[in-house]
């Protein structure tokens, strides 16, 4: 796996997914920061924690001072109010993207989400060129970002990788996880990618480690060359076989965002117009 001189920031680097990376980045990046409300656990030998809140653009523009490039995993990763999802998700990546440009951070990577696109049918193969369908307020925000990554590009130059990660944990959580699990270290090569490859203006890949029948065409990502080495059935554990119970299976299991395309759902599958 390829190495950055960067110091880097990552936000929300206490949650689950930040804790991940961060053991799987600590010997390929030059130091890490960590920006979030919430303690961390042990720190690493160059690790450093500031509590800060990403919806406070001036706390947030200081604490990423002297900072080389930012991973931002900071925010709600499901389903909230408008409010929360504007006061956290929303605002707090304008903020990351303005605490960037007046700190002269040229490099951004972005913890978008499969939810971007979770109203597309599960037997549609999709690529990162197709129109975000959310599944979601919470995947709508993670579209702000996206196009909010790309303005910021177009206007100051700022180079963001958005990865839309699909399920992040040790193992696949369920059987719909099956489709779209990245490992801690797959996680690790994309976000060196986004670190480092000249190519990154605002780039969209998915994140997701090897899986049998993934429902995304991950070209971009193995242009940039991206190459997982995990993967999803070798460390699928027997919670894995299930598809989580819901109250609206006939659209839970049609839409690849699973869970996320019920809540408030009346039930019925529309298609869309090609
Ligand atoms: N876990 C997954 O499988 C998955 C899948 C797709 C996308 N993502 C995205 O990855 C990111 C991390 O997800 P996670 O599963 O680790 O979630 P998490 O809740 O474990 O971590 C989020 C972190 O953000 C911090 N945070 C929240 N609000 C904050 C604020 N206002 N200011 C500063 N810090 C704040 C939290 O304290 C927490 O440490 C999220 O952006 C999520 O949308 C995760």
């Amino acid at each position: 796996m390829q190495r950055s001189d960067k110091r880097i920031a990552i936000t929300g680097g206490s949650g689950r997914v930040g804790t991940a990376l961060r053991n799987a980045l600590s010997d390929k990046v030059a130091s890490i920061k960590i920006v979030d409300i919430v303690e961390p656990g042990e720190l690493g030998p160059r690790e450093t924690w500031d509590r800060v809140n990403i919806a406070d653009g001036n706390e947030l523009t200081r604490s990423l001072v002297g900072v080389d490039a930012v991973v931002h995993l900071a925010g709600y990763p499901n389903e909230r109010s408008i409010e929360d999802i504007l006061s956290v998700n929303v605002l707090g990546t304008h903020n990351v993207l303005e605490a960037a440009r007046q700190n002269g951070i040229e490099r951004v990577v972005f913890g978008s989400s499969n939810h971007a696109v979770g109203f597309y049918p599960r037997q549609t193969r999709i690529s990162d060129t197709d129109p975000m369908r959310p599944d979601s307020l919470y995947g709508l925000s993670k579209c702000w970002g996206e196009l909010e990554a790309g303005l910021y590009f177009d206007k100051f130059g700022i180079r963001t990788l958005n990865i839309r990660i699909g399920n992040a944990g040790d193992r696949p959580s369920d059987a719909r996880a099956l489709n779209m699990w990245v490992s801690a270290r797959d996680l690790a090569q994309l976000v060196l990618i986004g670190l480092e490859h000249p190519d990154i203006t605002c780039t969209t890949v998915f994140g997701v480690s090897r899986v049998p029948s993934s429902w995304w065409n991950n070209d971009t990502a193995t242009s940039l060359g991206y190459a997982p080495t995990d993967t999803a059935e070798a460390a699928a554990g027997p919670e894995t076989q299930r598809e989580r119970p819901s109250p609206l299976p006939q659209i839970a299991e049609f839409f690849q965002g699973g869970r996320f395309c019920v809540i408030d759902h009346d039930g019925k599958i529309r298609q869309r117009l090609p």
